[in-house]
């Protein structure tokens, strides 16, 4: 059955590791980045991991936002890492399309800038698509994992960055960029009241007198944000495209399942390829048919009376946890499309949390 998902990376050139929080996206991304590596492909993992849990998992120390790592390895191929933190990505988009190294420096300062790039939602998803495209374009890797980053909901990922496009849209920042902001409040009276009501919100949660700096920002940036649109619709291009293949990482409990439910409904409507779940901290089954009696039989003499009791209490309440996992991810999979792949994980009984915890988790998603 899992054979599916080696297939599935073998096969495609981006794979976007989704799901909702804490279900194991980042551990699953490390895994197949490090699949692709021993299978000789020049493994890229994007991630934006507050946390440092991949950081830590690959054993790469010092590693600060906005750079890579080359894993050491014995590997055919390469394994990189490449951490992104909110306000560095922001930093480096700004870099990048900054029209002049003077433009580039008042941006960085400005304090509204500054802001928007620490607590703006949204941005982090933006910048994690944004250096999707970018190291696609560079063709330095065939294989880029990307690891999306911890969202109250799944879907958050996919939303977040046409949100923010729609903020930047061009009609709000030519709204913005109009001379009487610079002017400041005084100017003021000629607006209608829903814009200066906005305004003073703004300025409220900021702190910064953000009529000046607002406009400064935007003057400034006018010419970034003028493709903004279209290249939010390039990264969602390159996430709908063949070589792009989503693996949606969730674990068998009710709650979990049906947020994954609703993404995989979603991701149908938005024409994106989900072709692999991973199903973590699955509690298995034992398979053979014991009962009670052979149960006692196995324990008896090994341990006291109470202990043997505790054990097979024990066992029988694990049975009825797995039982419920087996039927909660086959009701799961019987709804799923016929080309989506599956795979299961055992809830192991520490962290993953180093290379070789990535290790005990490879047989399950590559056997
Ligand atoms: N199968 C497993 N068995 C035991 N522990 C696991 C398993 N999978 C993941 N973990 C552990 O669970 C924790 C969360 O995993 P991980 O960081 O991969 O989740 P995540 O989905 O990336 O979380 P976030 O949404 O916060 O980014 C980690 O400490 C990881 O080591
Ligand atoms: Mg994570």
């Amino acid at each position: 059955m899992s054979r599916g998902l080696a297939r599935v990376v073998d096969e495609h050139r981006v794979i976007v590791s989704a799901g909702s929080g804490g279900v194991g996206k980042t551990t699953t991304a490390a895994t197949i980045g490090l699949y692709g590596a021993q299978r000789g492909r020049r493994a890229v993992v994007l991630t934006i991991d507050p946390a440092r849990r991949l950081a830590d998992a690959l054993g790469i120390g010092e590693i600060r936002g906005g750079e890579e790592s080359r894993v050491e390895g014995d590997f055919a191929g390469s394994l990189t890492v490449m951490m992104l933190d909110q306000k560095s990505a922001w930093d480096a988009l700004v870099r990048r399309h900054a029209p002049s190294a003077e433009v580039r420096d008042r941006v960085l300062g400005n304090r509204f800038y500054q802001h928007l790039s620490e607590t703006f939602a949204g941005s982090q998803e933006y910048m994690a698509l944004e250096q999707l495209c970018e190291l696609h374009a560079g063709g330095r890797f065939d294989l880029i994992v990307v690891d999306t980053p911890p969202t109250r909901h799944a879907l958050d990922f996919l939303e977040a960055p046409r949100r923010l496009a729609d903020f930047l849209d061009r009609q709000v920042i030519k709204w913005f960029v109009k001379p009487y902001f610079a002017a400041g409040w005084s100017a003021m009276q000629v607006m209608n009241r829903t814009a200066r009501f906005l305004l003073q919100r703004l300025e409220d949660a900021t702190g910064i007198s953000v009529l000046v700096e607002v406009s400064d920002f935007f003057n400034s940036m006018s010419g970034l944000f003028d493709g903004f649109q279209e290249r939010v619709q390039r990264t969602y291009q390159l996430l709908q495209a063949k070589e792009t293949a989503f693996v949606l990482v969730a674990s068998p409990e009710e709650q979990v399942l049906s947020e994954a439910e609703y993404f995989c409904r979603k991701m149908g409507e938005l024409r994106m390829p989900l072709r692999a779940v991973v199903f973590n901290r699955a509690h298995f089954e034992c398979g053979a048919e014991l009962t009670r009696a052979d149960g006692e039989r196995l324990v008896r003499g090994l341990v006291e009376a109470a202990e043997a009791e505790r054990l097979l209490a024990n066992f029988e309440r694990y049975e009825v946890l797995a039982g419920g996992d087996a039927v909660r991810m086959e009701d799961f999979r019987s709804r799923l499309p016929r080309r989506v792949v599956t795979a299961e994980v055992p809830n192991f009984d520490s962290d993953l949390h180093d290379i070789d915890g990535l290790r005990r988790m490879h047989p399950f998603l590559f056997p």
